[in-house]
Protein backbone atom coordinates (compact mmCIF):
# COMPACT_ATOMS: atom_id res chain seq x y z
CA UNK A 1 0.00 0.00 0.00
CA UNK A 2 3.08 2.56 1.05
CA UNK A 3 4.70 1.40 -2.35
CA UNK A 4 1.72 2.43 -4.08
CA UNK A 5 1.22 5.68 -2.58
CA UNK A 6 4.75 6.52 -2.88
CA UNK A 7 4.85 5.68 -6.76
CA UNK A 8 1.27 7.96 -7.41
CA UNK A 9 2.91 10.64 -5.59
CA UNK A 10 6.24 10.52 -8.02
CA UNK A 11 4.05 10.17 -10.69
CA UNK A 12 1.77 13.05 -10.36
CA UNK A 13 5.20 15.07 -9.60
CA UNK A 14 6.22 13.94 -13.22
CA UNK A 15 3.16 14.70 -14.66
CA UNK A 16 2.86 18.00 -12.87
CA UNK A 17 6.44 18.72 -13.70
CA UNK A 18 5.56 18.21 -17.77
CA UNK A 19 2.91 20.64 -18.22
CA UNK A 20 2.14 22.65 -15.20
CA UNK A 21 3.54 25.58 -13.36
CA UNK A 22 5.03 24.02 -10.04
CA UNK A 23 4.27 27.54 -8.18
CA UNK A 24 0.18 27.83 -7.21
CA UNK A 25 0.30 31.29 -8.06
CA UNK A 26 0.79 30.78 -11.77
CA UNK A 27 -1.54 28.30 -11.96
CA UNK A 28 -4.57 29.70 -14.19
CA UNK A 29 -7.81 30.66 -12.07
CA UNK A 30 -10.07 29.32 -14.63
CA UNK A 31 -9.41 28.06 -18.78
CA UNK A 32 -12.14 26.77 -21.02
CA UNK A 33 -12.62 26.66 -24.74
CA UNK A 34 -15.09 28.90 -26.54
CA UNK A 35 -16.39 29.19 -30.33
CA UNK A 36 -16.83 32.14 -32.07
CA UNK A 37 -17.24 33.44 -35.90
CA UNK A 38 -16.52 30.77 -38.28
CA UNK A 39 -16.98 28.15 -35.59
CA UNK A 40 -13.05 29.42 -34.35
CA UNK A 41 -11.77 27.84 -31.05
CA UNK A 42 -10.44 30.35 -28.84
CA UNK A 43 -8.85 29.17 -25.80
CA UNK A 44 -9.09 31.47 -22.89
CA UNK A 45 -7.47 31.48 -19.34
CA UNK A 46 -7.70 34.11 -16.34
CA UNK A 47 -4.65 34.54 -14.17
CA UNK A 48 -3.90 36.43 -11.01
CA UNK A 49 -2.12 39.95 -11.74
CA UNK A 50 1.33 38.60 -10.84
CA UNK A 51 1.24 35.64 -13.21
CA UNK A 52 2.02 35.12 -16.69
CA UNK A 53 -0.26 33.95 -19.41
CA UNK A 54 0.11 30.07 -19.38
CA UNK A 55 1.62 28.25 -21.69
CA UNK A 56 -1.22 26.26 -23.40
CA UNK A 57 -0.24 22.41 -24.94
CA UNK A 58 -2.00 22.14 -28.31
CA UNK A 59 -1.38 17.97 -29.67
CA UNK A 60 1.71 18.36 -27.27
CA UNK A 61 3.29 21.26 -28.81
CA UNK A 62 3.48 24.13 -26.61
CA UNK A 63 1.83 27.51 -27.74
CA UNK A 64 2.39 30.38 -25.23
CA UNK A 65 -1.42 32.16 -24.59
CA UNK A 66 -0.74 35.93 -24.74
CA UNK A 67 -2.72 38.68 -23.18
CA UNK A 68 -6.35 39.80 -23.64
CA UNK A 69 -6.62 41.93 -21.35
CA UNK A 70 -4.36 43.56 -18.59
CA UNK A 71 -5.26 43.56 -14.98
CA UNK A 72 -6.81 47.03 -14.22
CA UNK A 73 -7.72 48.78 -11.10
CA UNK A 74 -11.03 50.94 -10.72
CA UNK A 75 -10.80 54.50 -9.90
CA UNK A 76 -12.28 56.05 -6.83
CA UNK A 77 -15.80 56.74 -7.59
CA UNK A 78 -16.98 60.71 -7.58
CA UNK A 79 -19.57 61.31 -4.94
CA UNK A 80 -22.49 59.36 -5.03
CA UNK A 81 -23.24 59.70 -9.02
CA UNK A 82 -20.67 57.77 -9.81
CA UNK A 83 -20.41 55.01 -12.33
CA UNK A 84 -19.29 51.75 -10.72
CA UNK A 85 -19.68 49.70 -13.53
CA UNK A 86 -17.07 51.83 -15.48
CA UNK A 87 -13.45 50.08 -15.04
CA UNK A 88 -14.34 48.09 -11.87
CA UNK A 89 -11.16 46.00 -10.48
CA UNK A 90 -10.21 43.25 -12.33
CA UNK A 91 -6.46 41.85 -10.41
CA UNK A 92 -6.79 39.15 -12.84
CA UNK A 93 -4.80 38.76 -16.44
CA UNK A 94 -7.06 37.61 -19.42
CA UNK A 95 -5.40 35.39 -22.01
CA UNK A 96 -6.42 33.40 -25.13
CA UNK A 97 -4.60 31.66 -27.64
CA UNK A 98 -6.18 30.67 -31.21
CA UNK A 99 -6.14 27.13 -31.34
CA UNK A 100 -5.39 25.56 -34.91
CA UNK A 101 -7.79 23.59 -36.69
CA UNK A 102 -7.72 20.78 -36.51
CA UNK A 103 -6.78 19.99 -33.06
CA UNK A 104 -6.69 16.61 -30.95
CA UNK A 105 -6.35 17.65 -27.55
CA UNK A 106 -5.33 20.55 -25.69
CA UNK A 107 -4.19 21.39 -22.18
CA UNK A 108 -3.73 24.15 -19.74
CA UNK A 109 -1.79 23.38 -16.60
CA UNK A 110 -2.29 19.89 -16.93
CA UNK A 111 -5.53 20.18 -17.04
CA UNK A 112 -7.20 18.87 -20.07
CA UNK A 113 -9.61 21.25 -22.71
CA UNK A 114 -12.23 20.04 -24.04
CA UNK A 115 -12.27 20.33 -28.20
CA UNK A 116 -14.99 19.81 -30.64
CA UNK A 117 -15.18 16.14 -31.17
CA UNK A 118 -17.02 14.37 -34.05
CA UNK A 119 -20.44 14.86 -34.49
CA UNK A 120 -21.88 17.90 -32.00
CA UNK A 121 -25.23 15.10 -30.88
CA UNK A 122 -25.65 16.68 -26.99
CA UNK A 123 -26.18 19.93 -26.77
CA UNK A 124 -26.40 22.08 -23.38
CA UNK A 125 -28.63 25.27 -23.14
CA UNK A 126 -28.55 27.28 -19.85
CA UNK A 127 -29.77 30.79 -19.28
CA UNK A 128 -29.70 33.73 -16.90
CA UNK A 129 -27.87 32.29 -14.00
CA UNK A 130 -26.14 34.87 -12.20
CA UNK A 131 -27.67 35.82 -8.19
CA UNK A 132 -29.61 38.92 -8.30
CA UNK A 133 -28.44 41.81 -6.05
CA UNK A 134 -29.15 45.27 -6.74
CA UNK A 135 -29.79 47.09 -3.34
CA UNK A 136 -29.84 50.91 -4.07
CA UNK A 137 -29.13 52.67 -0.30
CA UNK A 138 -32.47 53.35 1.43
CA UNK A 139 -34.46 52.46 -1.48
CA UNK A 140 -36.36 49.39 -1.54
CA UNK A 141 -34.70 48.31 -4.79
CA UNK A 142 -34.94 44.82 -5.64
CA UNK A 143 -35.66 41.42 -3.78
CA UNK A 144 -32.27 39.77 -2.61
CA UNK A 145 -31.65 36.56 -3.84
CA UNK A 146 -29.81 33.96 -1.35
CA UNK A 147 -26.72 33.58 -3.37
CA UNK A 148 -25.74 30.79 -0.19
CA UNK A 149 -28.49 28.93 -0.50
CA UNK A 150 -28.26 26.08 -2.91
CA UNK A 151 -32.50 25.87 -3.03
CA UNK A 152 -32.60 30.26 -4.18
CA UNK A 153 -30.05 30.47 -6.29
CA UNK A 154 -28.93 26.84 -7.91
CA UNK A 155 -26.98 27.76 -10.73
CA UNK A 156 -23.79 25.74 -9.37
CA UNK A 157 -26.26 22.45 -9.07
CA UNK A 158 -27.50 23.60 -12.59
CA UNK A 159 -23.94 23.78 -13.75
CA UNK A 160 -22.78 20.25 -11.75
CA UNK A 161 -25.68 18.25 -13.33
CA UNK A 162 -25.34 19.71 -16.61
CA UNK A 163 -21.56 18.58 -16.85
CA UNK A 164 -22.90 15.32 -15.56
CA UNK A 165 -25.48 15.39 -18.68
CA UNK A 166 -22.06 15.06 -20.79
CA UNK A 167 -23.23 17.41 -23.56
CA UNK A 168 -20.68 18.16 -26.71
CA UNK A 169 -21.70 21.59 -26.48
CA UNK A 170 -22.53 24.24 -24.07
CA UNK A 171 -24.69 27.42 -24.91
CA UNK A 172 -25.17 30.04 -22.31
CA UNK A 173 -27.83 32.51 -23.83
CA UNK A 174 -26.51 35.44 -22.27
CA UNK A 175 -26.93 37.16 -18.23
CA UNK A 176 -23.59 35.82 -16.27
CA UNK A 177 -23.14 38.56 -13.73
CA UNK A 178 -26.16 39.72 -11.50
CA UNK A 179 -24.54 40.62 -8.69
CA UNK A 180 -24.44 44.33 -9.14
CA UNK A 181 -24.26 46.25 -5.68
CA UNK A 182 -25.36 46.37 -2.20
CA UNK A 183 -25.62 50.18 -0.99
CA UNK A 184 -28.45 49.56 2.12
CA UNK A 185 -26.60 49.01 5.61
CA UNK A 186 -29.45 47.11 6.95
CA UNK A 187 -30.78 44.97 3.85
CA UNK A 188 -27.09 43.89 2.98
CA UNK A 189 -25.74 43.19 6.58
CA UNK A 190 -26.61 39.25 6.16
CA UNK A 191 -24.70 39.17 3.03
CA UNK A 192 -21.50 40.61 4.70
CA UNK A 193 -22.24 37.95 7.36
CA UNK A 194 -22.05 35.61 4.74
CA UNK A 195 -19.30 36.73 2.88
CA UNK A 196 -21.68 37.16 -0.39
CA UNK A 197 -19.16 39.18 -2.54
CA UNK A 198 -20.83 41.70 -4.84
CA UNK A 199 -19.70 44.29 -7.67
CA UNK A 200 -18.81 44.06 -11.14
CA UNK A 201 -15.14 43.44 -10.89
CA UNK A 202 -13.38 39.98 -10.51
CA UNK A 203 -14.63 38.88 -7.43
CA UNK A 204 -18.30 39.34 -8.37
CA UNK A 205 -17.70 37.77 -11.82
CA UNK A 206 -15.68 34.71 -10.15
CA UNK A 207 -18.29 34.14 -7.33
CA UNK A 208 -21.46 34.55 -9.81
CA UNK A 209 -19.98 32.51 -13.11
CA UNK A 210 -16.08 31.38 -12.88
CA UNK A 211 -16.34 29.18 -9.76
CA UNK A 212 -19.60 27.80 -10.30
CA UNK A 213 -19.34 27.38 -13.82
CA UNK A 214 -15.94 25.23 -13.54
CA UNK A 215 -17.68 21.97 -14.04
CA UNK A 216 -19.50 22.83 -17.18
CA UNK A 217 -16.53 24.46 -18.59
CA UNK A 218 -14.18 21.64 -18.15
CA UNK A 219 -17.06 19.37 -20.06
CA UNK A 220 -17.24 20.88 -23.33
CA UNK A 221 -16.39 23.74 -26.12
CA UNK A 222 -19.00 26.46 -25.17
CA UNK A 223 -21.16 29.06 -27.17
CA UNK A 224 -21.35 32.48 -25.34
CA UNK A 225 -24.55 34.62 -25.99
CA UNK A 226 -24.49 38.54 -24.22
CA UNK A 227 -27.01 39.47 -22.37
CA UNK A 228 -28.66 42.61 -20.92
CA UNK A 229 -26.24 42.14 -17.67
CA UNK A 230 -23.36 42.54 -19.59
CA UNK A 231 -24.21 45.68 -21.41
CA UNK A 232 -21.29 48.22 -20.73
CA UNK A 233 -23.48 50.15 -18.04
CA UNK A 234 -23.40 47.15 -16.14
CA UNK A 235 -21.31 43.80 -15.88
CA UNK A 236 -19.62 44.58 -19.74
CA UNK A 237 -16.13 45.42 -19.05
CA UNK A 238 -16.07 41.46 -17.65
CA UNK A 239 -17.91 40.52 -20.86
CA UNK A 240 -15.20 41.90 -22.95
CA UNK A 241 -12.06 40.90 -20.61
CA UNK A 242 -13.35 37.33 -20.87
CA UNK A 243 -16.25 35.91 -23.06
CA UNK A 244 -16.55 38.07 -25.78
CA UNK A 245 -15.91 37.30 -29.63
CA UNK A 246 -14.26 40.65 -30.57
CA UNK A 247 -10.60 41.51 -29.51
CA UNK A 248 -10.83 43.35 -26.17
CA UNK A 249 -11.84 46.63 -26.09
CA UNK A 250 -12.66 48.75 -22.83
CA UNK A 251 -16.39 49.57 -22.35
CA UNK A 252 -17.16 53.35 -22.35
CA UNK A 253 -18.60 54.75 -19.46
CA UNK A 254 -22.27 54.47 -19.28
CA UNK A 255 -24.44 55.32 -16.99
CA UNK A 256 -27.10 52.93 -16.07
CA UNK A 257 -30.54 54.39 -16.95
CA UNK A 258 -29.47 57.57 -17.88
CA UNK A 259 -29.72 59.98 -20.73
CA UNK A 260 -25.91 57.53 -21.55
CA UNK A 261 -26.84 54.39 -20.97
CA UNK A 262 -26.19 51.03 -23.58
CA UNK A 263 -27.82 51.13 -26.36
CA UNK A 264 -26.79 48.90 -29.37
CA UNK A 265 -24.49 51.83 -30.83
CA UNK A 266 -22.25 52.68 -28.01
CA UNK A 267 -22.45 48.63 -26.27
CA UNK A 268 -19.45 47.72 -28.19
CA UNK A 269 -21.77 45.45 -29.88
CA UNK A 270 -21.02 41.85 -32.11
CA UNK A 271 -21.67 41.70 -35.71
CA UNK A 272 -23.89 38.19 -35.51
CA UNK A 273 -21.58 34.93 -36.87
CA UNK A 274 -22.23 31.89 -37.70
CA UNK A 275 -20.83 28.00 -36.32
CA UNK A 276 -21.48 25.13 -38.71
CA UNK A 277 -22.45 22.26 -36.47
CA UNK A 278 -22.06 20.10 -39.93
CA UNK A 279 -22.96 21.15 -43.29
CA UNK A 280 -26.87 20.88 -42.13
CA UNK A 281 -27.10 22.53 -39.26
CA UNK A 282 -25.39 25.63 -38.38
CA UNK A 283 -26.52 28.41 -35.11
CA UNK A 284 -26.38 32.20 -35.44
CA UNK A 285 -25.04 34.01 -32.55
CA UNK A 286 -26.64 37.56 -32.33
CA UNK A 287 -25.45 40.34 -29.84
CA UNK A 288 -29.07 42.24 -28.91
CA UNK A 289 -27.85 42.54 -25.38
CA UNK A 290 -28.24 47.03 -25.71
CA UNK A 291 -31.64 46.83 -27.69
CA UNK A 292 -34.24 48.76 -25.99
CA UNK A 293 -36.86 46.06 -27.29
CA UNK A 294 -39.26 47.63 -24.95
CA UNK A 295 -39.83 50.42 -27.22
CA UNK A 296 -41.40 50.02 -30.98
CA UNK A 297 -39.50 50.26 -34.17
CA UNK A 298 -40.52 53.86 -34.94
CA UNK A 299 -38.68 55.65 -31.90
CA UNK A 300 -35.14 53.37 -32.26
CA UNK A 301 -34.67 53.97 -35.83
CA UNK A 302 -30.67 53.47 -35.15
CA UNK A 303 -31.52 49.94 -33.76
CA UNK A 304 -33.54 48.96 -37.00
CA UNK A 305 -30.03 49.76 -39.10
CA UNK A 306 -27.90 48.12 -37.21
CA UNK A 307 -29.92 44.82 -37.01
CA UNK A 308 -29.63 45.38 -41.01
CA UNK A 309 -25.81 45.39 -40.25
CA UNK A 310 -24.96 43.20 -37.59
CA UNK A 311 -27.22 40.52 -38.92
CA UNK A 312 -26.05 40.27 -42.45
CA UNK A 313 -24.70 36.87 -41.71
CA UNK A 314 -28.44 35.04 -41.62
CA UNK A 315 -28.61 35.39 -45.64
CA UNK A 316 -24.79 34.27 -45.99
CA UNK A 317 -25.39 30.73 -45.24
CA UNK A 318 -26.85 27.92 -48.18
CA UNK A 319 -30.49 27.73 -48.24
CA UNK A 320 -29.91 23.57 -47.37
CA UNK A 321 -28.58 24.60 -44.27
CA UNK A 322 -30.99 24.57 -40.92
CA UNK A 323 -30.20 27.42 -38.95
CA UNK A 324 -30.45 27.87 -34.65
CA UNK A 325 -30.85 31.41 -34.06
CA UNK A 326 -29.45 32.64 -30.79
CA UNK A 327 -30.08 36.08 -28.79
CA UNK A 328 -30.65 36.92 -25.59
CA UNK A 329 -33.35 39.11 -25.40
CA UNK A 330 -36.31 36.32 -27.41
CA UNK A 331 -37.83 37.87 -30.99
CA UNK A 332 -41.20 36.81 -29.35
CA UNK A 333 -42.17 37.17 -25.79
CA UNK A 334 -44.38 37.60 -22.81
CA UNK A 335 -42.41 40.44 -21.36
CA UNK A 336 -43.13 42.79 -24.22
CA UNK A 337 -46.65 44.62 -24.25
CA UNK A 338 -48.10 45.28 -27.29
CA UNK A 339 -47.61 48.89 -27.87
CA UNK A 340 -43.85 48.24 -28.65
CA UNK A 341 -44.74 45.64 -31.27
CA UNK A 342 -42.80 45.44 -33.58
CA UNK A 343 -40.11 46.69 -31.88
CA UNK A 344 -36.33 47.05 -34.32
CA UNK A 345 -35.53 43.55 -34.21
CA UNK A 346 -39.06 42.06 -34.98
CA UNK A 347 -38.72 44.34 -38.00
CA UNK A 348 -36.11 43.95 -39.65
CA UNK A 349 -36.88 40.35 -39.03
CA UNK A 350 -40.36 40.90 -40.88
CA UNK A 351 -39.20 39.71 -44.58
CA UNK A 352 -35.36 39.47 -43.54
CA UNK A 353 -35.86 36.27 -41.77
CA UNK A 354 -34.43 33.29 -44.03
CA UNK A 355 -37.00 30.31 -44.52
CA UNK A 356 -34.37 27.98 -43.40
CA UNK A 357 -34.21 29.64 -39.68
CA UNK A 358 -35.96 26.66 -37.36
CA UNK A 359 -35.71 27.98 -33.87
CA UNK A 360 -34.92 31.33 -32.06
CA UNK A 361 -33.52 30.38 -28.79
CA UNK A 362 -33.17 33.17 -26.14
CA UNK A 363 -33.24 33.72 -22.36
CA UNK A 364 -34.11 37.34 -20.82
CA UNK A 365 -37.68 35.63 -19.48
CA UNK A 366 -36.80 33.31 -16.36
CA UNK A 367 -38.50 30.80 -17.23
CA UNK A 368 -38.63 27.77 -19.67
CA UNK A 369 -40.90 28.81 -22.23
CA UNK A 370 -41.71 27.27 -25.94
CA UNK A 371 -43.66 29.51 -28.56
CA UNK A 372 -44.85 27.81 -31.55
CA UNK A 373 -46.56 29.21 -34.21
CA UNK A 374 -48.71 27.89 -36.91
CA UNK A 375 -46.59 27.73 -40.46
CA UNK A 376 -49.31 30.14 -42.31
CA UNK A 377 -49.83 32.27 -39.03
CA UNK A 378 -48.12 35.59 -40.73
CA UNK A 379 -47.92 34.91 -44.40
CA UNK A 380 -47.26 38.65 -44.86
CA UNK A 381 -43.91 38.96 -42.92
CA UNK A 382 -42.66 35.23 -42.73
CA UNK A 383 -44.04 33.47 -45.74
CA UNK A 384 -41.99 30.37 -44.70
CA UNK A 385 -43.33 30.07 -41.01
CA UNK A 386 -42.06 31.59 -38.29
CA UNK A 387 -38.92 29.61 -35.99
CA UNK A 388 -40.26 28.41 -33.26
CA UNK A 389 -39.20 30.63 -29.93
CA UNK A 390 -37.69 28.60 -27.13
CA UNK A 391 -36.76 30.45 -24.02
CA UNK A 392 -34.01 28.94 -21.60
CA UNK A 393 -33.68 31.55 -18.94
CA UNK A 394 -34.23 29.26 -15.49
CA UNK A 395 -30.35 29.26 -14.92
CA UNK A 396 -30.51 29.88 -11.40
CA UNK A 397 -31.11 34.08 -11.29
CA UNK A 398 -34.59 34.40 -9.16
CA UNK A 399 -37.66 33.48 -11.53
CA UNK A 400 -40.11 35.36 -13.17
CA UNK A 401 -42.54 33.94 -10.38
CA UNK A 402 -40.96 35.00 -8.02
CA UNK A 403 -40.65 38.45 -9.20
CA UNK A 404 -43.68 40.89 -8.61
CA UNK A 405 -43.44 42.99 -11.49
CA UNK A 406 -43.39 39.74 -13.74
CA UNK A 407 -46.90 38.31 -15.58
CA UNK A 408 -45.71 35.45 -14.56
CA UNK A 409 -45.69 35.97 -10.44
CA UNK A 410 -46.94 33.42 -8.53
CA UNK A 411 -47.37 35.22 -4.89
CA UNK A 412 -51.41 35.06 -4.77
CA UNK A 413 -51.86 31.54 -6.94
CA UNK A 414 -48.54 29.65 -5.07
CA UNK A 415 -46.36 27.41 -7.17
CA UNK A 416 -46.93 26.57 -10.31
CA UNK A 417 -50.23 28.84 -10.66
CA UNK A 418 -48.88 30.53 -13.43
CA UNK A 419 -47.36 27.66 -15.39
CA UNK A 420 -49.40 27.11 -18.59
CA UNK A 421 -49.70 23.91 -20.64
CA UNK A 422 -50.77 25.42 -23.84
CA UNK A 423 -50.53 29.29 -25.81
CA UNK A 424 -53.18 32.28 -23.45
CA UNK A 425 -54.04 33.68 -26.48
CA UNK A 426 -51.75 36.98 -26.46
CA UNK A 427 -50.20 38.00 -29.38
CA UNK A 428 -46.25 38.37 -30.41
CA UNK A 429 -45.79 40.87 -32.98
CA UNK A 430 -49.47 40.58 -33.45
CA UNK A 431 -49.57 36.85 -34.06
CA UNK A 432 -51.43 34.26 -31.63
CA UNK A 433 -49.13 31.09 -30.92
CA UNK A 434 -50.32 27.45 -31.76
CA UNK A 435 -48.92 26.06 -29.38
CA UNK A 436 -46.24 26.10 -26.74
CA UNK A 437 -45.53 25.82 -22.70
CA UNK A 438 -44.56 27.96 -19.64
CA UNK A 439 -42.78 26.28 -16.94
CA UNK A 440 -41.63 28.83 -13.90
CA UNK A 441 -38.91 26.33 -12.58
CA UNK A 442 -35.26 26.56 -12.38
CA UNK A 443 -34.12 24.47 -15.39
CA UNK A 444 -31.59 23.83 -18.54
CA UNK A 445 -32.13 22.07 -21.65
CA UNK A 446 -30.34 18.80 -23.36
CA UNK A 447 -30.65 18.56 -26.33
CA UNK A 448 -29.71 14.90 -28.10
CA UNK A 449 -29.97 14.33 -32.12
CA UNK A 450 -30.92 11.15 -33.43
CA UNK A 451 -32.21 9.90 -36.56
CA UNK A 452 -35.61 12.20 -36.41
CA UNK A 453 -34.47 15.02 -35.57
CA UNK A 454 -33.73 16.05 -31.90
CA UNK A 455 -35.25 15.11 -28.50
CA UNK A 456 -35.18 17.60 -25.99
CA UNK A 457 -35.52 17.34 -22.16
CA UNK A 458 -35.73 19.47 -19.74
CA UNK A 459 -34.05 18.85 -16.87
CA UNK A 460 -33.99 20.27 -13.00
CA UNK A 461 -31.31 21.93 -10.74
CA UNK A 462 -30.83 18.43 -9.96
CA UNK A 463 -30.52 16.66 -13.50
CA UNK A 464 -33.72 15.01 -13.11
CA UNK A 465 -36.05 15.38 -15.97
CA UNK A 466 -39.03 17.75 -16.16
CA UNK A 467 -40.51 17.04 -19.42
CA UNK A 468 -39.42 15.67 -22.80
CA UNK A 469 -39.86 17.87 -25.88
CA UNK A 470 -39.16 16.97 -29.47
CA UNK A 471 -38.04 18.77 -32.70
CA UNK A 472 -38.82 16.59 -35.72
CA UNK A 473 -37.01 16.81 -39.01
CA UNK A 474 -37.18 20.56 -40.58
CA UNK A 475 -40.54 21.34 -38.59
CA UNK A 476 -40.02 25.18 -36.62
CA UNK A 477 -41.79 23.86 -33.50
CA UNK A 478 -40.32 22.20 -30.22
CA UNK A 479 -43.08 20.53 -29.37
CA UNK A 480 -43.01 19.52 -25.34
CA UNK A 481 -45.58 17.50 -23.16
CA UNK A 482 -46.61 19.18 -20.08
CA UNK A 483 -45.07 17.68 -16.95
CA UNK A 484 -47.31 14.91 -15.60
CA UNK A 485 -49.07 14.38 -19.16
FE1 LIG B 1 -31.82 37.76 -17.14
Amino acid sequence: MRNCALLLAALSLLAGCATSPTDDRQRALSSWLQLGPGGDGSLRAIVRAGADCPTAMIDRVARPMTSRAEPGKAPPLTGAGGNRAFNPEFAVRSCELAVPSPARDASIDGRPIPLPRGEIKRIVVVGDTGCRIKVPAGGKGDPIQDCASPAAWPWPRIAAAAARARPDLVIHVGDYHYREYCDDPQRCSTLREQGVVVGYGWAGWDADFFTPAAPLLSAAPWVFVRGNHENCDRGGEGWMRFLSPLPYQACGNQMYKSATRSVLDNNLTAAAYRIDLDSELGLIVADNSGHEDYRPARETPRDVALFRQTLAVLREAPATQRLWFFSHRPVWYDLLDPASQPNALQTVLRNGLPANVQMAFAGHQHAFETINFSPDADRAFHPAGRPAQVIVGGGGTQLESLDPHSPFYEGEGGMGSKERARPDGRLYDGVAAATGLVLNRYSFLLLERDAEGWGGTVLDPDGLPITRCRLSGGSKELACRFPGH
